[in-house]
């Protein structure tokens, strides 16, 4: 047995039982982000090491595609090996908004499900104990009940729109679900609902809805054109700030000791529609013009209300940073960044 299922109670030949002892590590962490370069990973840099989110001790690494390509095994284990990270946050992958993802499904698909085996299984080959890796709510089931719920992802087919991202992210709670029934590991997963922040991707043919139109907007201002919202305005999501987010990443890392995922996610009460959220862009940025709607644009999903009952009942008083001080903050860390920000 490896040291960890021994940590956690395993025996080899022994059927699965209940354990105590959780992902079981003495010593300071050392913590390896795949995907650190990202809107979610320098969110989490910015916690680690601006709001005191690391410990004395603990060791961070942050990678980016140059460090290695995670679609390639032999590169994933040689960076594993290098650092050699007790735990891991798992953010690396092929993301894109609603028109990208109908246009290559096939990509979504093959390149996530290489990162996220090749991730998994470099993890458990140099002995880490915990990894969290991430899902999103556009992978639920389209057909559903609301809200949906963390045992619910693999109830029905996803949204046509995006099925080889959504089947491949749910691939990852197959392998976490596996790793611990066969070799008692305690890799789990999270389900953020849509993010945005400073150092999101700012591309507005295939970007995300929030971050493609505050780029809008900034330049309709510029050039005194109206703002040109795609769709119709009226799907609704849930939106939570990239810095609450990674608040909640570190609290999954230290204490969220279950293989099953959990929704982090503002309220249900917090979905805001397509136009509520353009408005609070208008407003933000100070736009004056008009705003007009393309409905010869997909809408996509018309809504996903997730819970997050789960998530309240452990930290009952975690508390959101509300979405138009948040919206503020990154239309203007856009504006101030605006030559070198992504896009
Ligand atoms: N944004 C959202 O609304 C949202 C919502 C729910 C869930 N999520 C999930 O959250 C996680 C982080 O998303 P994000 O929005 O932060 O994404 P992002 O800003 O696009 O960052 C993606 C990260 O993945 C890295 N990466 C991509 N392909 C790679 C490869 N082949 N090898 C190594 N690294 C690779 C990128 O490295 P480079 O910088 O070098 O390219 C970057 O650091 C993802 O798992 C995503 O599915 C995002
Ligand atoms: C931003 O996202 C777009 C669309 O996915 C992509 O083409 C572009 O390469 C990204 N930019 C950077 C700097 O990652
Ligand atoms: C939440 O806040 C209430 C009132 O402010 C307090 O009594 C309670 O102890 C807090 N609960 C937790 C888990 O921190």
């Amino acid at each position: 047995a490896t040291e960890s299922q021994e940590a956690a109670g395993f025996h080899p030949n022994q059927k699965l039982k209940l354990v105590i002892s959780v992902g079981d590590h003495s010593g300071p962490m050392r913590v390896l982000v795949t995907g650190g370069s990202g809107l979610v990973g320098r969110a989490i840099q910015h916690i680690v090491k601006e709001e005191g989110g690391g410990k004395e001790g603990e060791e961070w690494t942050f990678l980016s595609s140059k460090d290695a390509n995670l679609m390639n095994m032999e590169e994933t284990r040689a960076v594993f090996q290098k650092h050699r990270p007790t735990h891991i946050i798992h953010l690396a992958a092929m993301v894109g908004g609603l028109f990208k993802n109908m246009r290559v499904n096939l990509d979504f698909w093959r390149n996530n499900i290489y990162i996220n085996d090749n991730v998994l299984q470099a993890a458990h080959e140099v002995g880490v104990v915990k990894v969290v890796s991430c899902l999103s709510t556009c992978i639920f089931p389209d057909k559903t009940t609301y809200p949906i719920d963390e045992t619910m992802i693999h109830n029905g087919p996803p949204h046509e729109s995006n099925f080889g991202y959504a089947y491949a992210k749910r691939m990852i709670d197959v392998h976490n679900r596996a790793y611990f029934q066969q070799h008692g590991r305690y890799y789990t997963a999270v389900i953020p609902t849509n993010v945005f922040g400073p150092h999101d991707n700012f591309s507005i043919e295939d970007g995300h809805v929030l971050p493609g139109l505050i780029h809008k907007a900034y330049i309709a201002q510029k050039e005194g054109k109206p703002l040109v919202v795609w769709g119709s305005g009226t799907p609704r999501r849930q939106f939570i700030y990239s810095l609450d987010l990674a608040r909640l990443f570190l609290w999954v890392l230290r204490e969220y000791n279950e293989v099953e995922p959990i929704i982090l996610s503002v309220g249900e009460e917090d979905e805001v529609s397509i136009k509520e959220a353009a408005d609070a862009v208008v407003a933000a940025l100070g736009f004056k013009g008009e705003v007009v709607y393309d409905t010869s644009k997909a809408d996509g999903q018309f809504k996903k209300t997730a819970s997050n009952a789960k998530l309240l009942r452990y930290l009952p008083n975690f508390s959101f940073t509300p979405f138009n001080k948040a919206l503020k903050d990154t239309c203007d860390w856009f504006v101030a960044n605006y030559d070198t920000a992504r896009k």
